[in-house]
């Protein structure tokens, strides 16, 4: 018979608790612990416990594990091979996570029908009738030969499909909308998606199957479920973008197989997600039109590709009793240290002002060597005056007011000399160890040198 019992389980940890608790002793989460009726058919008398992974228990010396060649499936769409370090690695399951509407389904569905000229592919869809998938097949223009769909939200009878069908790999759209039969909590819970996690890893770890499991996100950029799902999965996927952004950035939030710092970039078109492979062109407004003040533009390295952004920013005077500071597609920490190094050591007043900080193109990143385009941007509008044109600024602005050396200085300045600029303001330490790159490089030690450089010569 059953088993049924009451757990209370935090939505954002997985810890369960017999009582309700207003805040979760396992990661401190307020109100996120959550009744769930588990009921699970025990285990026949004498059978073992079902475990996460069926791998064989025999002990083997590493010289002796068989070495073969890494196998590594293309995707066929170069941003994703990129992020998953070359291609999906058979047995492998990938977490796709991103908020509604940014193209999950649209991109997995285009990956499993190109996965498909490899062998059988089956996207399994929770959300979408048969006849929704084929329309958006249709419009992607995508070959259905060896793409097989089923619209089912029961895991068990996904898992018994793909075991009849033998496929390549299986797309699960979404993990939030199956359930695992043997729980009776609602699909979508801790307990649900972690079952289905579990059989998932199970039956790909076994069959040697590649596994794409997309999962929603939450308001807070958090993945709606637990966070356990992302101990049991090799990759996580993670669109870092919101659904009005132009370019929908991919990254890596955790690789067993490959790199964490890649990004790959996606246009939404209507023939489906496209790649952007020539990302400098999205971010720096047009480049021929007259300088004006309050750009200033650099090149960001989002893991092996340099690409050229442009920082902007307005300084007005305030109406309001405390000045603004807004950031966007940057951090507004990181924002606010650099306006109050930038007052102490330019003498900048910025007390009655607003000020907002943005990058252009709606990208968002974390690079510290856009720095010193951030800060030349703002005292450019605070004073009024453009910078020069075809000038790239890098480098990371400290406490101190110091401009220090960034890693792979000359990836990012040849991105530059490429991308037709002339000139380039670097930390002072780093330009005595590089090469001729097409482009005047001067150097700088502090925000005053730079701001010297800048506008004195422009007068
Ligand atoms: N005909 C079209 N032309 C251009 N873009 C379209 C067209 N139809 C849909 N889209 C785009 O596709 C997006 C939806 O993509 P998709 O369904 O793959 O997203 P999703 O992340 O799977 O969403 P959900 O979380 O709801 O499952 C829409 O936001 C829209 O931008
Ligand atoms: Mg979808």
């Amino acid at each position: 018979m059953a088993r049924a019992r009451s757990v209370y389980r935090c939505q954002s940890c997985g810890y369960a608790a017999p009582k309700p608790m207003g805040q979760c002793p396992g990661c401190e989460a307020w109100n996120a612990m959550i009744e769930e009726v588990e009921s699970r058919a025990p285990a026949a008398s004498g059978a073992p416990a079902r475990m996460m992974t069926d791998f064989s228990s025999e002990v083997v010396a590493l010289g002796e594990v068989q070495r073969q060649p890494e196998a590594r499936v293309s995707t066929r769409i170069g941003e994703l091979d990129r992020l998953l370090g070359g291609g999906a690695v058979p047995g492998e399951i990938i977490l796709l996570a991103g908020p509604p509407g940014i193209g999950k389904s649209t991109l997995m569905l285009q990956a499993a029908a190109n996965l498909a000229g490899g062998g059988k592919v089956l996207y399994a869809s929770g959300e979408e009738s048969l006849k929704q998938i084929s329309s958006r097949a249709r419009r992607l223009g995508v070959e259905g030969k060896n793409l097989f769909l089923v619209s089912e939200t029961n895991l068990a009878k996904i898992v018994e499909a793909a075991s009849a069908l033998k496929p390549l790999g299986l797309v699960l759209d979404s993990v939030q909308t199956c359930y695992h039969p043997e729980l009776s909590s609602s699909p979508g819970s801790v307990a649900q998606v972690r079952e289905c996690a579990a059989e998932l890893l199970r039956l790909a770890k076994k069959s040697e199957l590649i596994v794409f499991v997309l999962g929603h996100v939450t308001k807070d950029g958090t993945l709606a479920g637990p966070k356990v799902l992302e101990h049991i999965v090799d990759a996580v996927l993670y669109f870092d973008a919101e659904r009005h952004d132009q370019v929908r950035a991919l990254r890596a939030q955790k690789n067993r197989f490959g790199p964490t710092d890649e990004v790959g970039l996606f246009e939404m078109t209507e023939r489906g997600l496209s790649e952007v492979r020539d990302a400098s062109r999205f971010f720096v407004a047009d480049r021929d039109e007259s300088p004006r003040p309050g750009r200033a533009v650099s090149v960001s390295l989002e893991g092996s590709r340099p690409m050229l952004v442009e920082a902007q920013s307005l300084v007005v005077h305030t109406k309001y009793p405390l000045p603004r500071r807004m950031a966007t597609g940057l951090d507004l920490n990181r924002v606010l240290v650099l306006l109050a190094a930038m007052e102490k050591h330019l003498g900048l007043r910025l007390e009655d002002r607003d000020a907002y900080v943005s990058l252009a193109g709606g990208v968002r990143l974390k690079d510290p060597a856009l720095d010193l385009a951030a800060c030349m941007a703002v005292a450019s509008s605070w004073r009024d005056r453009a910078l020069p044109r075809g000038l790239v600024l890098i480098g990371e602005v400290g406490l101190l007011g110091e401009v220090s050396r960034v890693p792979c200085l000359e990836s990012r300045l040849k991105e530059a000399a490429k991308a037709g600029f002339s000139r380039a303001l670097v930390s002072a330490k780093a330009v005595g160890d590089l090469p001729a790159l097409g482009l005047k490089v001067s150097g700088v030690s502090d925000l005053r040198e730079a701001a010297a450089a800048l506008f004195d010569e422009a007068k």
